[in-house]
């Protein structure tokens, strides 16, 4: 199976056929979200939020998004793997930037990184570039300066707000960016950045006009009734489906119902017996 590269990506938006990315964090989604023909997997350091339960993505580590990176990966066979540069990884030094994203290469096995912020970073994207290390822009509303715009709360609207946003765009596509992430700015916005660049833009409560779609695999799936911002769609509502199958486990095993007599095959005669309990699946 070939894998999805910056190439392939660029060919995409080029013949107007929509790029899918989603967030994953663990083995078993991304062998899942792998074979429903996602193209590129973020590992978001969303983690933050929606597996370590804080209120914020800043106190995401680089060693945080290097694990998930790992499980990730070994997950996928077709989808381009990108690494998040956690807060404060790169905004030191372009020197702190690329050795950090060296390390999500060559520790998380990822195939990109990505960074928020636009022409402040077009430098240090310059540099990772030349080093060979594929970079995606994040523009917009970046979650990891939400105490400076106090709140998640929509960018890029205003005539100042649209410039700086194309201006960012096009500095981070000159310092060799092969894509841009677009959150949270009006539709209208996010078309005309869009129509500006030769690179893909991917749009996050950003409109239809972008050249694919980004969305936190946990909100996609319905998995926290508490969160509902007005761009996500959910295609599923597992958080009812989780609480109604664990609920009736735990019926079932205070009833005395599981496991039945037939799930309890590991009896006196098989103990020893050189069956494998179980296989990983894995061929
Ligand atoms: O961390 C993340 O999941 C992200 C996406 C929402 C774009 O940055």
């Amino acid at each position: 199976m070939t894998r999805v590269t910056t190439h392939s990506l660029r060919a995409q938006k080029a013949a107007g056929d929509k790029i899918c990315m989603l967030t994953a964090y663990d083995a078993t989604f991304a062998r899942l979200l792998d074979d429903s023909g996602i193209d590129i997997l973020l590992v978001g350091d969303s983690l933050g939020m929606v597996i370590q339960g804080h209120d914020t993505t800043l106190p995401v580590t680089m060693e945080d998004i290097i694990y998930h990176c790992r499980a990730v990966v070994r997950g996928t066979r077709r989808a381009q793997v990108v690494g998040d540069m956690p807060f404060m990884s790169y905004q030191e030094s372009i020197e702190q930037g690329v050795r950090n994203a060296g390390r999500l290469m060559k520790e998380g096995g990822c195939h990109a990184v990505k960074l928020e912020g636009g022409a402040q970073h077009a430098a240090l994207v310059a540099r990772m570039t030349a080093t060979g290390i594929p970079v995606m822009g994040h523009i917009g509303l970046t979650p990891q300066s939400v105490h400076q715009f106090g709140g998640f709360k929509v960018q890029g609207k205003g005539a100042d707000a649209v410039a700086k946003l194309t201006a960012d765009a096009r500095a981070l596509e000159e310092a060799g960016a092969y894509a841009i992430v677009l959150e949270g700015i009006p539709a209208e916005v996010a078309r005309e950045v869009t129509a500006a660049l030769t690179i893909p833009t991917i749009g996050i409560g950003a409109g239809v006009g972008c050249d694919g779609q980004v969305l936190v695999i946990y909100d996609l799936l319905g998995m926290d009734e508490r969160f509902k911002p007005k761009f996500v769609r959910r295609y599923a509502n597992l958080a009812t489906t989780i609480r109604e199958a664990t609920g009736r486990y735990v019926a079932d095993v205070k009833g005395g119902a599981f496991p039945a007599d037939a799930e309890s095959f590991l009896r006196d005669k098989d103990a020893g017996a050189p069956t494998p309990l179980y296989s990983s699946g894995k061929k």
